[in-house]
């Protein structure tokens, strides 16, 4: 499944000889600065904002600072390949597109731009449950490109069960559910301008379109939209959810099944217990509990006691090739990138996707071959290295 290398960096100077410059940074760091001011106050703090203090936040991002990597020299790196096969996805280089909830606050074509700037990327989406647009849409646009579906474990049964449903029916392969959102946090950014989008009807398409859903209602939802709003509150997230009901997912999905935000050893331990077949380490980008451990520094226990039983995926802080190299190293099979995708999204629709995906891959690309590694089988812990405090 060798496929050729990213050329993004040659195309991009080679329009710099026609004066031609980049809309969006090369710098995926700096699309949150670019973009404020550029989205509204709204959807910039929905974004960029996390739980209480924002600590988590910048505690992903400075535990990837900490480790670095070691180069490794004279090694042959002119014919390298970093395609893999996760899950049954086919990666070109290992990563995709984590859920990201209401994209359509960001850009008016939402999850659509995204599902067609991954599809011609080659990267796997994950759909979230709580996209502006509904899975069979979102499936349409994708086409003949990988996707997987992210299901927020909703308190009405036959909800989840219909959600399932339909997402094997569009094409979804593997399910992906989150555990870490049974409620939402104490969010200060959305806080501060009072703003929810869920109650101003977005992130709710595909309750609203769900037959099971609109069952349970009164009236039909464009009869009274505040009433299904309320319900929609009102079964979210099933707060009383254990690990025996894993079980209901199973029966009622055939394809591979990944739990995402798991963070102890302890947990991983349980979820292959469970019988599933991969977990995504990730704190959710620090926006659910204040103060918790960064996803990366969970990484290296989780990976080296699940990680030759089950799938071990990581998400929380991903910006950049180095940051991928990192978490491959310290035992990921894959990544997933969440809101440098979704700033490209707000400032450039499909195309702002397609620049983060396209750039995130050649830096990546440079990266490994600049250091020395031409396949992913080459990384290990030997790859970095965690300077100590001068003593
Ligand atoms: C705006 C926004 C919305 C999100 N929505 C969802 C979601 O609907 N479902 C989910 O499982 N995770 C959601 N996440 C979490 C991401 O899947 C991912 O864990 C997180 O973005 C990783 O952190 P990073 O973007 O800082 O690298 C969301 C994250 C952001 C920033």
């Amino acid at each position: 499944m060798d496929q050729p290398l990213e050329a993004y960096q040659d195309e991009i100077y080679l329009a710099g000889l026609d004066g031609v410059t980049p809309r969006l940074p090369a710098d995926l760091n700096e699309l949150e600065r670019v973009a404020d001011g550029r989205l509204t106050p709204e959807a910039h703090a929905y974004i960029a904002g996390g739980a209480g203090s924002g600590d988590m936040v910048r505690e992903n991002r400075e535990a990837f600072r900490r480790w670095r990597i070691v180069p490794r020299m004279l090694t042959d790196v002119s014919r390298p390949s970093y395609a893999s096969t996760v899950l049954g996805a086919e990666l070109a280089v290992p990563f995709l597109l984590a859920p990201v909830g209401v994209l359509r606050i960001m850009h008016p074509d939402g999850e659509i731009a995204v599902a067609r700037a991954a599809a011609a990327c080659g990267v796997p989406m994950v759909l979230s449950t709580a996209s502006t647009t509904p899975m069979e849409e979102v499936a349409e646009a994708s086409g003949d490109g990988q996707r997987w579906f992210q299901l927020y474990w909703p308190q009405d049964r036959a909800v989840a069960a219909s959600f399932l449903a339909r997402a094997k029916a569009a094409g979804f392969t593997t399910l992906v559910i989150t555990l870490d959102t049974r409620l939402l946090a104490w969010r200060p950014r959305d806080l501060d301008l009072a703003y929810h989008p869920f109650l101003r009807g977005s992130g709710v398409q595909n309750y609203f379109t769900d037959p099971a859903f609109q069952s349970s209602l009164a009236a039909p939802v464009s009869a009274d939209p505040g009433a299904a709003i309320l319900k929609f509150t009102q079964i979210f997230g099933d707060r009383a959810l254990t690990w025996d009901d894993l079980s209901f997912a199973r029966d009622h999905w055939d394809g591979p099944i990944v739990l995402k935000g798991v963070l102890s050893v302890a947990d991983a331990e349980r979820a292959a217990a469970a019988g599933m077949d991969g977990i995504i380490v990730s704190n959710h980008g620090g926006r659910q509990v204040d103060g918790a451990i960064a996803a990366l520094d969970a990484l290296p226990a989780v990976a080296a006691s699940v990680g030759s039983r089950i799938t071990v995926l990581f998400d929380s802080g991903i910006r950049g090739g180095s940051d991928m190299l990192k978490a491959l190293a310290l035992g990921a099979r894959a990544v997933l990138i969440g809101r440098p995708y979704a700033y490209g999204l707000g400032l450039g629709g499909e195309d702002g996707v397609r620049h983060v995906l396209r750039a995130l891959r050649n830096e990546f690309e440079l990266t490994m071959r600049l250091s020395g590694y031409a396949s992913l089988g080459e990384l290990g812990p030997q790859s970095l290295a965690r300077p100590g405090p001068a003593s």
